[in-house]
């Protein structure tokens, strides 16, 4: 049976820590981390998150701001608030809840934000500097799976890592950070071809497919460490992953629930941004 990671308590470690070094921030310097999340429409998943957002940056001693917009709002008027979200000195911290109703560009709104508060690492400029290594903000998602995997000193180099998924957000990346730390990386997709000879390659398999229960124990190399990035609804309404947790338990040798596992670690790695660009902000004065 495999051993599940807890997504929450290794969270919980890391936004203790947080607290402190954001207490020792405001002492030292009078800076006080800030994030504004930005949410337009009513999606219910969005609302959730952007829920769990304001209570993380509460946890951990942070001032945030949410903008709740309406489903109507125009390109321009968004884009007015992330010029004015840029200046405020308050505010080290942008994030523009995805997916955006269909009429606004997300391209656009995303180029917006200045890179040095792009807490989402979702800015071309920080998606070019993790491709090449040198970032400020790593992508808040991959970033929790990397923590997830050092938690259990899982090492990853030389490692058949296969990421299933290659959102921009999610998947591409994840293999980067996998790279990073010498895994042989494939990324595979809904176009590969016999997708569960691929999977049943890896080591270390990552999926983020969106896709409840699509991750079956046939598909699984017995030992394999098993992350799961997918947050879905099973057929009851009930809360899921991309992995059918209850067959592959039985031949993976680590892996992660949902809820309780990439989740929360998501969260804490937005924190851990916010809370570096409040840092170089106060360094630059
Ligand atoms: N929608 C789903 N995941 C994310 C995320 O990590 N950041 C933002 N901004 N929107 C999302």
């Amino acid at each position: 049976m495999a051993n599940i990671i807890d997504g929450k308590k290794v969270s919980a470690q890391i936004r203790e820590q947080i607290a402190l070094d954001t207490q020792k921030l405001v002492a030292e310097t009078g800076i006080c981390p800030g994030l504004a999340v930005v949410i337009v429409g009513d999606d219910s998943a969005s609302k959730v998150y952007v829920k769990n957002k304001k209570k993380g940056c509460e946890q951990v001693g942070f001032y945030s701001e949410e903008h709740a917009l309406p489903e109507d709002t125009t390109q321009q008027e968004l884009l007015a608030l992330l010029d004015r979200l840029n200046e405020n000195p308050k505010i080290h911290g942008i994030l523009v809840q995805l997916p955006l109703p269909a009429h606004l560009d997300e391209k656009t709104v995303i180029e917006r934000i200045l890179p040095t508060k792009d807490v989402d690492a979702f800015h071309a400029s920080n998606v070019g500097k993790i491709m090449i290594g040198d970032y400020d903000f790593l992508p808040c998602t991959p970033a929790g799976v990397m923590e997830l995997l050092h938690s259990v000193n899982i090492p990853i180099e030389g490692k058949e890592c296969v990421v299933v998924g290659r959102s921009n957000i999610v998947g591409k990346p994840m293999a980067m950070l996998l790279l990073h730390e010498n895994g042989t990386v494939t990324i595979a997709h809904s176009r590969t071809k016999n997708l569960s000879e691929v999977t049943k390659r890896a080591d270390i398999l990552v999926s983020a497919v969106g896709r409840a229960k699509f991750i079956t124990a046939d598909m699984v190399k017995p030992g394999a460490v098993v992350i799961d990035v997918g947050m879905n609804r099973d057929e009851e309404g009930k809360l899921c992953g991309d992995v059918d947790f209850v067959s592959v338990e039985k031949v993976a040798s680590y892996l992660t629930p949902v809820p309780g596992g990439v989740g929360p670690m998501t969260i804490s790695m937005l924190l851990k941004n916010t809370l570096t660009s409040a840092q170089n902000a106060a360094k630059k004065g």
